[in-house]
């Protein structure tokens, strides 16, 4: 067998039967309104949870880890409320509550999701040695005993239950595969391997990913998720390449936020699966050309990029990937000219893909005089060559003292250096 053996066979489920998704997709599970407001400063109200959560499904994330319920009465409520609505929506997500692995949290847990036509329950316990030395202060064989009962209890209120190892990366592996297989047995449908602290490496994380394969008795009847954060900047590359190794849930929220240095971004990760579907769909042997990897419609991508940052408060920078108001934008004249000519020359993917209505060429000090001949023509002037070279040379002054010269500096020349001239 290759290092990427992993047939696309998955047993559909029964939301995958309901809503007719492919079960050998990669799901995308968003913990926006739950890790991605443990961003310090991000704590949303119900009603901006609800919002979202509508917009989440519209995206077609296919689960929605609406809170914490036990957390506070505002949270259940926001996850009862999302678990009502959003979950009986047509094609509803999965809508998920976390709990610690003890019986009050799971049990409040399932208060709040239970009126969702796809209810989840997401238990966990700490796994590495530091974790439970130092915060849970248990031994292995206790903290084995509480995954085994809590899983079993979850489990006897809710079909669908996933199971987190946190800290799962600096746990020792074999003990993992233990609690693991204890998870499995007790009734876990996914089991999910968290990068707490964001510090494994893509290579690291699918050689785990392969461990837990080769290793958790039953792996093959459930789903690997993953989880992670971005400490070393490493979050989306560790979750692609786990993917390879045969995670098929990916745990991200929009625009990356998250504890400390954020959560895996989901809209890299999805467009990451899109533009390089061809090699995707051959590493996990699906077909090329057949299905998409994800249920996302990317057009809605930048829409709730846009909502999640002006309701967290969160800012997206100009530089980010997919997103950031520059991810489309080209500046230089040698770029300007060759997207103008043929967009593929420096664009991978098409602005219009994430729901942006076209890419933008900022005018400044780079630019040349192909994309100052274009914006003309944008602003509905038809200038002789003449007049453009008059033109260019004062926008090129004006350049020189500023960051980026707007269409209404460029009316003006036309106005003042052209127009006059000529009149
Ligand atoms: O980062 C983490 O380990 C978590 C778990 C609760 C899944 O957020
Ligand atoms: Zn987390």
């Amino acid at each position: 067998a290759s290092d990427v053996d992993v047939a696309p066979t998955a047993k559909p489920t029964k939301h995958d039967l309901a809503t007719g998704r492919d079960p050998n997709r990669v799901k995308i599970f968003d913990t926006t309104l739950r890790d991605g407001e443990q961003s310090p400063g991000a704590t949303l109200t119900g009603e901006e949870k609800m919002i979202i959560a509508r917009q989440l499904a519209k995206l077609g994330v296919d689960v929605i880890e609406a809170g914490f319920p036990i957390a506070s009465v505002g949270d259940f409520r926001a996850v009862h409320a999302i678990a009502e609505t959003v979950g009986n929506r047509p094609d509803p997500p999965i809508i998920c509550g976390l709990a610690r692995a003890l019986t009050a949290d799971i049990d409040r847990c399932w208060e709040a999701i239970k009126p969702a036509a796809f209810p989840r329950i997401h238990t966990f316990i700490a796994t590495s040695d530091v974790h439970m030395e130092h915060k849970l202060k248990k031994s292995r064989a206790e903290v084995l005993a509480i995954a085994k009962a809590m899983v079993t209890h979850a489990r006897s209120l809710c079909e669908d239950v996933e199971f987190s190892a946190e800290d799962a990366i600096r746990s020792d592996p074999e003990f993992l595969y233990e609690v693991f297989s204890v998870a499995v047995a007790a009734g876990a449908t996914t089991l999910n391997v968290p990068d707490t602290v964001g510090y494994t490496t893509p290579f690291e994380f699918s050689k785990l990913i392969r461990g837990i394969r080769a290793n958790v008795v039953g792996v093959e009847n459930v789903t690997i998720s993953v989880h992670g954060h971005d400490d070393l900047g490493m979050a989306v590359a560790n979750f692609l390449s786990a993917v390879e190794s045969g995670a098929r849930q990916m745990e991200c929220t929009i625009n990356g936020i998250g504890e400390r240095a954020g959560n895996a971004a989901l809209e890299e990760l999805v467009m990451a699966l899109h533009v390089r579907r061809n090699y995707y769909n051959s590493r996990l042997g699906r077909v090329v050309g057949g299905p998409p990897l994800t249920n996302i419609n990317h057009t809605e991508i930048y829409q709730t990029s846009r909502l999640v940052s002006s309701l967290t408060g969160m800012l997206v920078q100009p530089n980010k990937a997919i997103v950031g108001a520059n991810a489309f934008s080209h500046e230089s004249g040698i770029h300007q000219d060759g997207v103008l000519k043929n967009p593929e020359t420096y664009e991978i993917m098409d602005a219009k893909s994430v729901g942006l209505k076209d890419n933008s060429m900022v005018l400044g000090k780079l630019s040349g005089r192909h994309a100052f001949r274009s914006r003309l023509t944008e602003l509905g002037y038809e200038l002789s060559d003449e007049e453009i070279n008059r033109a260019f040379v004062r926008f090129k002054e004006l350049a020189d003292t500023k960051k980026t010269v707007s269409s209404w500096d460029i009316e003006s020349i036309v106005n003042d250096e052209v127009r006059a001239v000529d009149a």
